[in-house]
């Protein structure tokens, strides 16, 4: 059952025109790329609407090939809006979405607020599509990009094998902290730029001085193991949204997961290796075979020529790119992958413009 529209005669108005689509958080990162996705792609909507903070108020942006004027975050913005996709911090969308649900509009958010509410479908079109119809807060989630860049070659595998357990390190660009996380690496590249840099212990820290934005060490010309916010016991936040995420997607609530997430100094892309178990035994062959016929994976793996996903070739695209696919020494039921996907595409704004566009499709009857 979907949530019954507050606003009489709405549902009727709604099926003779196109619905009108709000896009808060149009300046961030995720809410840039989602503009050019809505320029690119068949145009379902009537009119978009622009929101962001009072900061940006007043900023014309382009979508559709026209400047749009963005306005304020408040009650009234979503005055006639039928979908609002929420690219804002957590706390923003938690506070906003309900606001924006009373007044009549169907959420779809990308924050972490609302993946794990048991009332809130955590939807990947290519999975579990079917979840996004049923919505009782009237709230869809888009899940966190992490888990976004391998679920869909991941449920397409599982469809087949019945997964049972997966072991994955993240190579996280810094794209997946916003903007912030972007000039960050942009200021400390030109810090270090032209010195000797990488011989001594803290000389890296030193050079970059105080620029360590919103990572707690130096990520130009490292590697830091470290993505979100200490939980219990050592685990980071990024950790428990794989598992926590990956298990509400594939509707497995026992299913064994365990992530190490990492950052890398990549500006946009993030990359996967994937240790995953299976019910059943597999081959290589195989698995070939079904991530190339799954819709939105490409196949991208013949280590002898040197083919294999990395984020360089990848950024900008829209599936997800899976390589070195091999199967486990150790055990036939196990196979090992590298996946690659655009955190802000397939990892944000792509899948959010999809679920918006099924929701879009679902007004028009
Ligand atoms: N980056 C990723 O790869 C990724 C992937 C999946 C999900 N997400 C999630 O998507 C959301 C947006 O992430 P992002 O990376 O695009 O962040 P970002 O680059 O920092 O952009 C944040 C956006 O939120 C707006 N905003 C902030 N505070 C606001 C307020 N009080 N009222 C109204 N608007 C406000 C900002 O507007 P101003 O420009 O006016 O400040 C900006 O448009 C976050 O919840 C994030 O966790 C991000």
């Amino acid at each position: 059952m979907t949530t019954p529209f507050p606003v009489a005669g709405r549902a009727a108005d709604r099926a003779a025109r196109k619905p009108h689509l709000a896009v808060v958080g149009a300046t961030g990162a995720v809410g840039s790329v989602l503009l050019g996705l809505l320029s690119e792609r068949a145009d379902v909507w009537g009119e978009i609407r622009l929101l962001a903070s009072s900061r940006s108020a007043g900023r014309k942006l382009t979508v559709r090939g026209e400047e749009v004027e963005v306005l304020a975050l408040g009650e009234e913005a979503f005055d006639g809006i039928d979908v609002a996709v929420f690219d804002v911090p957590d706390e923003v969308a938690a506070q906003w979405a309900p606001i924006a649900t009373a007044k009549g509009a169907v959420v779809v958010d990308n924050s972490a607020a609302f993946r794990l509410d048991a009332d809130v479908p955590l939807v990947v079109p290519e999975v579990n599509g079917h979840a996004a119809r049923v919505r009782p807060r009237g709230i869809v989630a888009n899940p966190n990009c992490t888990t976004l860049s391998m679920i869909v070659a991941l449920g397409a595998l599982h469809a087949e094998y019945g997964l049972s357990e997966l072991v994955v390190s993240s190579y996280q660009a810094v794209s997946g902290a916003g903007k912030d996380g972007v000039d960050t690496l942009r200021s400390q590249l030109a810090a270090v730029s032209g010195t000797e840099l990488g011989t001594t212990p803290g000389d890296v820290r030193r050079a970059m001085g105080d620029t360590l934005g919103p990572f707690p060490a130096p990520v130009a010309l490292n590697v830091v193991p470290w993505a979100g916010s200490l939980k219990e016991d050592g685990w980071s936040s990024e950790e428990l949204k794989v598992r926590d995420e990956s298990r509400k997607i594939l509707g497995l609530p026992g299913l064994r997961v365990s992530a190490t997430c990492v950052r890398v100094p990549v500006i946009t892309t993030h990359s996967l290796t994937v240790h995953a178990r299976f019910e059943n035994e597999v081959t290589v062959a195989g698995a070939h075979e079904i991530l190339a016929s799954a819709p939105g994976v490409v196949v991208c793996d013949d280590p002898a020529q040197g083919e294999f996903p990395t984020p360089a070739d990848v950024v900008g695209t829209d599936p997800t790119w899976v390589g070195r696919v091999r199967r486990s020494l150790d055990d036939p039921r196990a196979l090992e992958l590298f996946v690659c996907g655009d955190n802000l595409r397939k990892g944000a704004a792509l899948n959010a413009v999809q679920i918006a566009e099924v929701v879009a499709a679902e007004m028009a009857g």
